[in-house]
């Protein structure tokens, strides 16, 4: 059967960059299915070979040494575009005609303003292309985040599709969870015996994770001033790396039984009081982020959050959780170092005042340079027993080769073809990840909570966000270099 996938918003930035370069890719792999047609539908005015000479162009910059003229030739021929008003109801009437009677299978992709979601579900109903006949030709939906802006928001969302959509029709996208490290900490955690009876309140001290990015706001203004990182960032992409880490192992891995588990997470998950929004939560803004182009100059949006969570269940009670994120931060990285505890006695020489040395840590690095550190004592040759720190290094470019991690968006899409919803979110998950914000959020509303600090750009943050730390004697942490890792490196770097 045929299969045809509709990308709403398809003159936009996410089509351009991300979904036709993935759609590309897993077609050179030879992964999408046998008959497959690509439709863009915006409402900018462009020919069939206009679109296909803007998506080669975003194909060829993104990888040249890949690019591959011949498949893009054949690649190309199943692409096509149409103008359309989103709200019109002539725009699907159109698309129904071009998809044609026959029975094909459809996958849309919602990549617009979230505003217009709603609208196009319901258009997409009248028009009669949402329908499945049992047993036949699937409809699904992809939609893009930010799915919501808050509780109500992504509630009402999810009562309008689910009056029109059964739940495994529905593919809510966090693109963290299509990166590969990101999927390997399940991999790790339950396909793997060492770690689990280690992973718990007994053996840990506590966990960080940290996703850190050079760039500012960019061309996205309008929507950032309104969102802020704790929308942008914590709401879906931290607290879904969250569950990942403080998840139970579920009995078989399918979309429920795994989507079941990040549920529990967060429904442990301690809201956040406004009374406590001063101790467990900081807040900072870049210096010059007012003066950025399309910003308000009186914003007082977030550019950079940091908070402590704790997760009130059997395996993680009284275990805190850091998370921070920010834009226009020193180095562009996403990590999670899992603190293990220090050894109940010191019967080790150990300079003056570093017992750090004698701690270990699992440093899970999503990017860049994915890989996994675990650091431990060493003692140093020839020098009676003094020791150091070292690092067992495991590096994906180092065991798979340099091109061996594939864009999220590749896997996500190949998934959603698939009908494997394991790494999307859910209705109910969204929902509780969003009360957990609504919550912080309310704090720093409330007037009487975290005060909003101001960093400079390039450093790791405000001072608050170390602060949150150095409360416990604790730091944060960065050992996943940009760089490959220099040959003896083994030295700890605070931050
Ligand atoms: C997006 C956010 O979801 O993730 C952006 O909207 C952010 O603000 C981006 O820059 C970061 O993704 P990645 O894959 O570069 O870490």
């Amino acid at each position: 059967m045929e299969t045809v996938i509709v990308i709403f918003g398809g003159s936009g930035d996410l089509t351009t960059r991300k979904l036709i370069p993935a759609l590309y890719n897993n077609f050179k792999k030879k992964r999408l299915p046998g008959s497959v047609r690509i439709i863009g539908i915006s409402r900018t005015p462009m020919s069939d070979d206009v679109f296909r000479g803007k998506m080669n162009e975003a194909v060829r910059a993104i990888a040249p040494a890949e690019y591959d003229a011949a498949a893009w030739g054949e690649f190309a021929g199943s692409l096509s575009y149409r103008e359309g008003d989103l709200e019109q109801a002539s725009t699907y009437a159109d698309l129904a005609r071009g998809i044609g009677p026959a029975a094909v299978d459809c996958l849309y992709y919602l990549a617009t303003a979230p505003r217009f979601y709603p609208i196009i579900i319901a258009r997409l109903a009248e028009a009669n292309l949402m329908k499945e006949a049992p047993g036949g030709a699937y409809r699904r939906i992809i939609f893009e985040k930010p799915f919501g802006r808050d509780l109500a928001t992504a509630r009402a969302l999810n009562e309008d599709i689910h009056r029109l959509l059964n739940e495994d029709q529905v593919f809510r996208i966090d693109h963290y969870l299509g990166k590969e490290t990101v999927q390997n900490l399940l991999m790790l955690r339950f396909g793997n015996a060492i770690f689990e009876p280690l992973w718990n309140r007994n053996q840990v001290d506590h966990v960080q994770i940290t996703v850190a990015e050079t760039v500012g706001v960019e061309r996205r203004a309008g929507y950032y001033d309104t969102a802020g990182v704790l929308r942008d960032m914590f709401q879906n992409h931290l607290l879904q790396l969250l569950t990942l880490v403080a998840m139970e192992p579920p009995a078989v891995v399918d979309a429920n039984s795994l989507r079941n588990e990040k549920v529990k997470v967060l429904t442990a998950l301690r809201e956040i009081p406004p009374e406590y929004s001063h101790r467990y939560t900081v807040r900072g803004q870049y210096a010059g982020y007012v003066s950025e182009e399309g910003v308000n100059p009186r914003s007082v949006t977030e550019t950079y959050a940091a908070l402590e969570v704790y997760i009130d269940n059997w395996r993680w009670q009284g275990i805190p959780f850091y998370l921070r994120s920010g834009k226009k931060l020193g180095e562009k990285c996403s990590e999670i170092i899992v603190q293990f505890r220090r050894p109940p006695t010191q019967i080790f020489d150990v300079q003056a005042g570093v017992t750090e040395l004698f701690t270990n840590h699992l440093s899970i690095c999503i990017q860049p340079d994915e890989g996994l550190h675990l650091r431990f004592i060493a003692k140093v040759p020839d020098q009676g027993m003094h020791t150091r720190p070292a690092d067992m290094e495991f590096h994906y470019r180092d065991s798979f080769g340099n091109d061996a991690i594939p864009e999220a968006y590749e896997r996500l899409l190949l998934d959603a073809l698939q009908g494997d919803a394991s790494l999307f979110t859910r209705g109910d998950e969204i929902e509780l990840a969003w009360r957990f914000i609504d919550g912080v959020r309310g704090g720093w509303e409330s007037g009487d909570g975290a005060p909003l600090e101001t960093y400079g750009q390039g450093t790791w943050g405000p001072a608050g966000g170390d602060a949150l730390l150095a409360h416990e004697g604790r730091w944060w942490k960065h050992d996943c270099s940009p760089h490959p890792a220099a040959p003896g490196k083994g030295g700890e770097t605070h931050r």
